[in-house]
């Protein structure tokens, strides 16, 4: 089972399984994993499901499409070269993906 590994700005984390189809922001909703506020759904316009995604797993990830590069300007936390948008990360088969969510969201 695809498994997502969050961990948070203190270096908390926690691993918890996830569905091939849903998003990685979805996953972290359903889990109660804080860190994530995902204010708009899923709709790709609020950039409150900012994460940083693992140096070694992002090179596994599709690409970003151009809307959530530029929606990634308007994170709270500044983005970085491993910035995505976790609603536009679909989880896999067999996916091992780690993450870590910025301070705030807001
Ligand atoms: S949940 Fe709003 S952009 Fe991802």
């Amino acid at each position: 089972m695809p498994q997502i590994t969050f961990t948070d700005h203190t270096g908390d984390h926690r691993t918890v399984e996830a569905n091939a189809g849903d998003s990685v922001m979805e996953t972290a909703v359903r889990n109660g994993v804080p860190g994530i506020v995902a204010e708009c759904g899923g709709s790709l316009s609020c950039a409150t499901c900012h994460v940083f995604v693992d140096q070694a797993d992002l090179a596994a990830l599709p690409d970003m499409e151009e809307m959530e590069d530029e929606m990634l300007y308007g994170a709270a936390v500044d983005r970085t070269d491993t910035s995505r948008l976790s609603c536009q990360i679909t989880v896999t088969d067999g996916m091992t993906l780690r993450v870590t969510t910025p301070e705030t969201q807001v």
